[in-house]
């Protein structure tokens, strides 16, 4: 499956998102070293902090599956630029693969990359220590 394939499915998975309050939905695809695609959609909530993004339910999804060895994560979204992942999911993504590839694109085509490492270099570092 290559990367372009790859933010297909997420652009799939970003027409099924719950985002009633924001209206801004964005989808992921998390594939696996297995190959196997898990997607996923932002999952809002009227009380908006409970909101759990779309790089988050991917990763539930994967680890459901009993999948916990990831390469690349692919990100769309309808705004301006790219979507870079919170802080939230850069700790959730960095607990199964700190260097994980990422790739962002709008609806309108731009694109963006980086490793997971680079957004986020020191996941564990004096945590349960
Ligand atoms: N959101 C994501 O799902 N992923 C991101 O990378 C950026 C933000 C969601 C959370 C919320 O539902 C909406 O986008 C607005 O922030």
């Amino acid at each position: 499956m290559s990367s372009n394939d790859l933010v297909h499915l997420a652009a799939d998975a970003r027409l099924r998102a719950y985002a009633p309050y924001s209206e801004f939905k964005v989808g992921a695809a998390l594939r696996a070293a297995t190959g196997e695609v898990f997607t996923g959609g932002n999952v809002e909530n009227v009380s908006y902090g409970l909101t759990i993004c779309a790089e988050r339910v991917a990763v539930g999804s994967a680890v459901q599956a009993g999948t916990t060895e990831f390469d690349q994560l692919a990100i769309v979204s309808d705004s301006e630029e790219p979507v870079v992942p919170c802080g939230a999911c850069r700790q959730v993504l960095a607990e199964f693969c700190p260097d994980l590839a990422i790739v962002s694109r709008t609806l309108s085509g731009r694109t963006a990359e980086f490793t997971l490492s680079a957004l986020f270099p020191k996941p564990r570092q004096g945590i349960l220590g």
